[in-house]
């Protein structure tokens, strides 16, 4: 299912890649306290799939989300904006607040789509950066002053 904000798209392909590659980082998510695992990859302008997962901390509010992981290590590898990104969970969850922003800081005006699996069902959802975060804070002048 697809929802109504247009976004740019990717193959079928490459869209399946991503999920699937989502779904087994699941298995690397370091999450003891949750035990909610989530696994995300991240395709890049650049064409390279960045992998993440949740890791979580004793110290709970220092855990960072799957999707951030990826975001982190795009950017630390040179990239600076995202194609698409696929998450995947047990049931299908959707990016928390506080990743939809770190996300949108690189979209780059491109609505870009994410894929949400649900991993016990296989079903996948379509979703966009735009329908998932409308108005993000978006400080255009701070940013390029
Ligand atoms: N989590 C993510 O990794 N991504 C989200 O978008 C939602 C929540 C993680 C954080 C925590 O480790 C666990 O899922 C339960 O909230």
């Amino acid at each position: 299912m697809s929802q109504q904000k247009e976004h740019t798209t990717v193959s079928d392909d490459k869209r399946d890649e991503l999920v699937k590659i989502a779904k087994q980082m699941m298995e690397k998510a370091y999450a003891p306290y949750s035990k909610f695992l989530v696994g995300s990859a991240l395709l890049g302008d650049d064409g390279v799939i960045y992998t993440g997962v949740n890791v979580e901390n004793q110290s709970y509010g220092l855990t960072i989300c799957a999707e951030r992981t990826s975001a982190c290590k795009m950017v630390s590898e040179g990239c600076q904006q995202i194609q698409a990104i696929a998450v995947s969970t047990s049931i299908g969850a959707s990016p928390c607040g506080a990743c939809r922003q770190v996300l949108a800081e690189f979209a780059n005006k491109n609505n870009f789509p994410v894929y949400l699996n649900n991993a016990t069902t296989g079903e996948t959802l379509t979703t966009s950066m735009r329908e998932l975060l409308p108005q993000p804070v978006d400080l255009f002048w701070l940013k390029n002053q």
